[in-house]
């Protein structure tokens, strides 16, 4: 029963896992916040999505957009910007297809016609269009138009949502690209449109657009020193951190209590775990998604029986054990010499004594407050620290890392 075809975990990336756990908070945002307003015409800003490699940005929000398109709503899907690419050129032709999904090319009105082109002009010559055209004709007044364009059709369907997801943002590293994109989304997500109510007066909402950007957290700088207020008043940006052990622990219940259902050979059958295996694939992943899914997946290959027993996760988790230090590894090392610094000077000491000031000693600088933009970065940026005090890791996989023998059990 426990083979590759019916292993339910997916540690590869960008998928909607069938083991999900935990992110309520931003499900619940888009369910009783994002979605609501949005179709009641009330403003929303739009959603950034931050965090370091896999904490789940892509797979959380492919989660939302297939609820969403479930739900009716037009969704494009997720965008990935290639590093070095044209964003412009991708974000066009999925505009196009959100057009589609309006059905906005059997429209006779040659307002719409007229955006339509424009858009393809967009797909196919990105922003070198910005060279070539004449004033007010720039590729981002192009996206809007048409964005507002099927802003009002799912306006006038009354029930649906038009979303918008792009990926992988850090790797717009183009300005100018970066700049025009996301005055495109934002324009279309501020812009009012009039309509009636009873009684004939006349009052202005916003359109049932939404916009979710998702990437590592490097965006942040990118997007908030460079497009500065004008950005941070249109997009809400979140940072994702570990998934606390509880909710891992809630995501394998099922299998605990009433056992996964599979495709057998001879009809379906149920996957159980023991409590101890749910409790230890929960710990020993410390909060990291996709060591979440790896721990999963290789204690479900450990053994065969119709129950995953602690002894499978342990065995399991050998075989995860270097792609678990790999992925730390690479979340270190993409972080700048001072910042990784920090984060190995506050591992070295005691927890009670992770103050600032310890911190900047071991750093080596006569100042604290050296050592204080770093710190400050490694928590509201990234957000693997917390500068509480004393200060704590809130990447549990980092921490274990510097601090441990994992992931050794
Ligand atoms: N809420 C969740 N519950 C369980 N597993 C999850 C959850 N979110 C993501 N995962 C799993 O974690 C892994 C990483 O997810 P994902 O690719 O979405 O991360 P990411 O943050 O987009 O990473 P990257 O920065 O590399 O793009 C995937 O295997 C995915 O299935
Ligand atoms: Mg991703």
């Amino acid at each position: 029963m426990r083979t590759a075809l019916t292993n339910p975990f997916s540690p590869g990336s960008d998928t909607v896992p069938d083991v999900w756990a935990g992110r309520t908070e931003h499900l619940g945002d888009w369910r009783d916040v994002v979605r609501p307003r949005r179709l009641a015409g009330l403003p929303e800003r739009g959603r950034t999505i931050l965090g370091e490699p896999g904490l789940g940005k892509s797979a959380l929000v492919r989660r939302i957009a297939a609820e969403a398109s479930r739900a009716g709503d037009w969704v494009t899907p997720q965008l990935r910007i290639p590093a070095g690419s044209d964003p412009l050129k991708l974000v066009a032709r999925a505009v196009l297809d959100l057009a589609g999904q309006a059905g906005l090319p059997a429209a006779r009105e040659s307002r719409i016609a007229t955006a339509l082109a424009r858009v393809e002009a967009v797909a196919v010559s990105g922003l070198s269009l910005t060279l070539r055209g004449a004033e007010g004709a720039e590729p981002f007044s192009a996206l809007t138009d048409l964005l507002v364009e099927v802003g009002r059709a799912a306006l006038e369907d009354g029930r649906v949502v038009a979303l918008i997801h792009v990926d992988e943002v850090q790797n717009i590293t183009n300005d100018k690209a970066l700049s025009q994109l996301l005055i495109a989304l934002g324009d279309a997500l501020t812009y009012e449109t009039e309509v009636a109510v009873p009684g004939g007066a006349r009052v202005r909402r916003s359109l049932p657009l939404a916009v979710y950007l998702t990437g590592l957290p490097d965006f942040e700088d990118m997007a908030g020193t460079r497009k500065g207020a004008t950005f941070a008043r249109r997009f809400k940006t979140s940072t994702l951190s570990a998934i606390d052990v509880d909710a891992l622990s809630e995501a394998l219940q099922e299998f605990v209590l009433r056992g996964w259902e599979v495709a057998g050979e001879d009809g379906p059958g149920r996957v159980w775990m023991e409590p101890e295996a749910a409790a230890l694939i929960a710990e020993v992943c410390r909060g990291e998604p996709f060591l979440f899914q790896l721990a999963g997946e290789q204690a479900w290959y450990a053994g065969s029986s119709s129950t995953v027993t602690e002894d499978d996760v342990r065995r399991g988790w050998r075989n995860a054990e270097r792609e678990a230090t790999a992925h730390v590894e690479r979340v270190l090392e993409r972080l700048p010499g001072r910042e990784r610094q920090l984060l190995e000077v506050m591992a070295g000491l005691p927890a009670g004594d992770r103050s600032l000031t310890r911190i900047a000693e071991g750093m080596g600088f006569t100042r604290v407050s050296e050592a204080g933009p770093t710190a400050q970065r490694l928590d509201t940026v990234r957000g693997i620290i917390d500068r509480g005090r004393p200060y704590t890791f809130r990447h549990r996989a980092v921490e274990a890392y510097l601090t441990s023998d994992w992931p050794r059990l």
